[in-house]
């Protein structure tokens, strides 16, 4: 009671001097009474027998520091650190004399323990917090990462109020789905299938000209580019029908409507008066058929003036019905062997358009084969033309008056055009024969044949008598006089006509001096010793001078 009497500063004097009392003494004397040590001990320090047995002394509580007297302060452990004093991952608590460990947030203690001190086995693992489902939220990815977690937004979604990423507790960001809103609009196009993919096409009347027809919302919310472009679906002009005319139209676009009658001289029989222009860009009828009046056609056909189409439509129903008309072409012949002359039957003054096809085979070399085409304008009653066909050839020629769609057809061989017809009047006249060897490989050996001019004469080129002249014994007869083969003449041969030497085993006998003969030319090919086939031509006219001999 007489303590709390005392200033501060007379309290802390005297316990000053108690200190230093103590630290020289131990125990101090005051006035006959020995002072109780132990009332002198801080509030925060025990009394404790000293070891040495010299009597007691004031030592601060665990937990404190000091001199026990006058001084206890409390020891602050966490100082040195939470992860060294508590371990990895840790939070340490100072307490008055004491302190504890945690785990850090986002980690937990291994034994559940909250509130642990070292070493007593606890240790602070991180928390997987994405084991817990729904943490991120709808549409949340969440990733466990060491003492936290992030959220990203998966695909089809996106973060609001906030970015990626973020933490569903600390931050207000959220994933919500994409929304593209509504899809582009294209023009002339209507959209289907409304929903994350968007496909367009396009409106009735028009037709897709290019582009892609899909749109999709994409994960940031905007519609890939659609590029479909449509365009408005045009017929063209109404279709022409057989014997019938249009007699009106609403257009040439998508629905347009054409309607048609027969034309004059005809009725109607069958089918469909109108044409629609459907969706694929192409008019859909008319079917209707017109057939000839019969009546009206003999008038029509009495009338043979200027022959228009209409004109020409009749004679090629008149053709089908048999009804005789002259043909547009008639007395088709050859003549030069590669000429050909016609009779047109046309009005005066109209130029007639001819197309002329011909076709050559040779029956004795299969790989062969010329085909090729003319075209001919002729105003002519008597058109002539002229084809560069190939000799040994037989050829099919057809030839199709354009106009009138009319055509004729012949069939004519050529023969072997190699060599000039001449004349000669020689002692020993030579003839020169050459070949083009591409167009005429299948020849296998000439014969040259000589013919006396007496008489009628008769030649058969397809004679399979080969008369020579020895064993002919008639020398005003026909004889072969020599017989060329192929690997003996190369590309040309020049042959002189009675020079007594033997070609081919045939015997070359002088001319008579003074006698005319023709001389022929006979081209054989054969396979296999099977003669396939023979062309003749004239080769000379000669006329025999100065013989050595007289039979
Ligand atoms: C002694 O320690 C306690 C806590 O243990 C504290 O509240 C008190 O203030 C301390 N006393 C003094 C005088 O420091
Ligand atoms: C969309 O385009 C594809 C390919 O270009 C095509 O095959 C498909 O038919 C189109 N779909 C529509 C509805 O036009
Ligand atoms: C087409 O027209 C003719 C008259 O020109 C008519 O007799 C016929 O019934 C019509 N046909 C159709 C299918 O409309
Ligand atoms: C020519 O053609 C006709 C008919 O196609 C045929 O009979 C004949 O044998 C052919 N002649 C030749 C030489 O090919
Ligand atoms: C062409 O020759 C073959 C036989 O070689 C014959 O059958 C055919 O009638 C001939 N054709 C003409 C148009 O001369
Ligand atoms: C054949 O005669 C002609 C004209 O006289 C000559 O140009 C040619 O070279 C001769 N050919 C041969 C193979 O003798």
């Amino acid at each position: 009671s007489k303590r709390g009497k005392w200033t501060y500063f007379e309290r802390m004097y005297w316990r000053t001097a108690l200190v230093i009392l103590a630290f020289l003494t131990h125990a101090i004397t005051v006035t006959g009474q020995t002072l109780d040590v132990c009332a002198t001990c801080h509030p925060n320090a025990t009394c404790e027998e000293k070891v040495d047995g010299t009597g007691k002394a004031c030592n601060c509580m665990y937990g404190f520091v000091g001199n026990g007297r006058t001084y206890c302060q409390d020891k602050n452990e966490c100082q040195i650190g939470a992860n060294k004093i508590c371990g990895q991952h840790t939070a340490c608590h100072n307490t008055y004399g004491s302190f504890y460990c945690t785990c850090l947030a986002g980690y937990s203690p291994s034994n559940n323990m909250a509130i642990f001190i070292p070493n007593d086995g606890t240790r602070c693992q991180d928390i997987n917090e994405c084991r817990v489902q729904g943490i991120c939220g709808e549409g949340g990815k969440c990733t466990n990462m060491q003492g936290y977690f992030n959220c990203l937004c998966q695909v089809g979604y996106q973060v609001h109020n906030g970015a990626e990423p973020f933490h569903p507790h600390q931050d207000k960001a959220l994933c919500k789905e994409v929304d593209c809103g509504l899809p582009p609009a294209l023009p002339h196009s209507v959209i289907t299938n409304p929903g994350s993919t968007v496909l367009f096409y396009c409106k009735e009347g028009f037709h897709r000209e290019g582009g892609g027809n899909i749109s999709y919302c994409t994960e940031n919310g905007f519609w890939t580019k659609a590029t479909l472009s449509c365009k408005a679906i045009d017929c063209g002009q109404p279709p022409l029908a057989l014997n019938a005319v249009q007699l009106s139209a609403t257009g040439t676009h998508y629905g347009s409507v054409a309607k048609f009658g027969c034309s004059e001289g005809f009725f109607w029989k069958s089918g469909e008066n109108s044409s629609v222009c459907g969706a694929e860009s192409v008019w859909k009828g008319p079917s209707l058929v017109c057939e000839a009046n019969p009546i009206l056609l003999r008038d029509q056909l009495s009338v043979r003036a200027h022959c228009n189409s209409y004109c020409r439509e009749l004679i090629i129903l008149c053709q089908s019905a048999h009804i005789q008309i002259d043909p547009a072409i008639s007395d088709l012949v050859v003549f030069n062997e590669k000429c050909l002359r016609w009779k047109a039957d046309k009005y005066e003054e109209d130029t007639e358009n001819y197309r002329v096809i011909f076709v050559g085979f040779r029956a004795y070399q299969r790989s062969f084969h010329d085909k090729r085409k003319k075209l001919l304008s002729s105003t002519s009653d008597h058109p002539e033309i002229c084809l560069n066909l190939l000799p040994v050839t037989n050829y099919t020629i057809s030839i199709t008056a354009l106009s009138a769609r009319f055509t004729s057809t012949l069939t004519t061989n050529t023969s072997l055009q190699e060599i000039l017809y001449r004349e000669i009047e020689a002692p020993l006249p030579t003839l020169w024969l050459r070949r083009s060897a591409n167009t005429l490989d299948p020849i296998s050996f000439y014969q040259v044949f000589v013919l006396p001019l007496e008489g009628t004469l008769v030649f058969d080129c397809s004679s399979l008598n080969t008369p020579d002249f020895s064993s002919q014994r008639k020398p005003h007869g026909q004889y072969i006089t020599a017989q060329l083969h192929l690997r003996d003449i190369g590309n040309e041969i020049n042959l002189t006509l009675g020079d007594g030497h033997y070609y081919g085993g045939f015997y070359n006998a002088p001319l008579q001096n003074g006698r005319d003969y023709y001389i022929i030319l006979r081209a054989v090919s054969q396979w296999g010793g099977v003669r396939l086939t023979h062309s003749c031509v004239i080769w000379a006219k000669v006329r025999g001078k100065g013989s050595f001999y007289h039979i």
